[in-house]
């Protein structure tokens, strides 16, 4: 299987102009388009494909769908097999469904939130433009210093099985995990592409979104976030910046206006591969608030208790 990166988160939002405005001007992303329905799509600077966030407006929070790419489009067929074998009901997704995404495949994951595979989404260049560009993006570009949607992390009852499915069907490799005294999984960290996330999953209710995150150039973007973030009235995460023990990287949580947590980090390290080749990181479950965060050693109540 050749999943290899994500492609694009699809959140629900409660309010639209308000969601635009901190996805553009706090987080730093660009509009790329709109869509006959009103949904909104964006994309990071370091990022040629037509989106890879999309707001959609409803009654309340929460993802819609994510959608990871393959290598080449007969990977879907290969996909379509595997998924089905497993016993799970795959649906073809046309091509323009969403804009600029060609035809994909969707499937329900163990913790009932879907997922989609694709191949194709349009090539609209990078923000800092395709010919002679300049290599930072203009000064006084409003947000922060976003160069990519780098992960999310999905809540699950069972967050086992997901993983498993993940790396058992679609060849995701295993970073780190969170281990029980029974050695049972309580959450796991799975990658696709070159770095040790591209989506995790830990307790919490199905179906429901724990954190999307955005990757930053530096650590020290994370200061500059965070101050474009207190200048905006932005809503952050009890403490923090702070660094996380799993995946070792600089980070701030915070939330966009409808309340879904969005992440902006920087530093993580690189663990691509082949899959199962290379032993993943174990945390004791009596060691995981230094490995969620690891300068407090604490995990607020809010943290796993507050999805959407
Ligand atoms: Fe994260």
């Amino acid at each position: 299987m050749a999943v290899s990166r994500i492609g694009y988160i699809s959140l629900y939002v409660t309010d639209l102009d308000a969601a635009r405005r901190h996805y553009v001007d706090v987080v730093g992303l660009r509009e790329t388009d709109r869509d006959a329905t009103g949904r909104i799509y964006l994309q990071a600077a370091d990022n040629q494909d037509h989106h890879c966030l999309i707001l959609t407006e409803a009654s309340h929070a929460g993802i819609d769908h994510v959608a990871f790419k393959v290598g080449e489009a007969e990977d879907l067929t290969e996909a379509q097999a595997a998924v089905s074998a497993r016993g799970m009901t795959v649906r073809a997704v046309a091509a323009g469904d969403v804009l600029g995404a060609g035809a994909a495949i969707a499937f329900t994951l163990p913790s009932g939130q879907e997922m989609r595979l694709l191949h194709h989404l349009d090539k609209i260049g990078y923000a800092t433009g395709m010919r002679n560009p300049n290599p930072v993006p203009p000064h006084g570009k409003p947000g922060a210093r976003v160069t990519h949607l780098d992960h999310l992390l999905l809540a699950g009852e069972r967050p086992a099985d997901t993983a498993q499915f993940l790396i058992e069907v679609l060849d995701f490799n295993l970073s780190e995990q969170v281990v029980a005294p029974d050695g049972s999984v309580i959450a796991a960290f799975t990658t696709c592409g070159h770095t040790m996330h591209d989506l995790a999953i830990a307790p919490g209710p199905n179906g429901h979104l724990h954190h999307i995150a955005f990757g930053l150039e530096s650590r020290s973007d994370v200061i500059g976030a965070v101050d474009i973030m207190k200048e905006a009235g932005t809503t952050l995460m009890e403490y923090g910046p702070s660094r996380h023990g799993v995946s070792g990287v600089t980070t701030i949580y915070f939330f966009d206006p409808a309340g879904n947590r969005n992440e902006v980090y920087n530093g993580a390290y690189q663990a691509g591969g082949v899959p199962g080749l290379v032993p993943p990181i174990v945390w004791q479950a009596q060691e995981f608030p230094r490995g969620a965060f690891y300068y407090e050693s604490v995990v607020p109540e809010s943290f796993f208790a507050e999805t959407t």
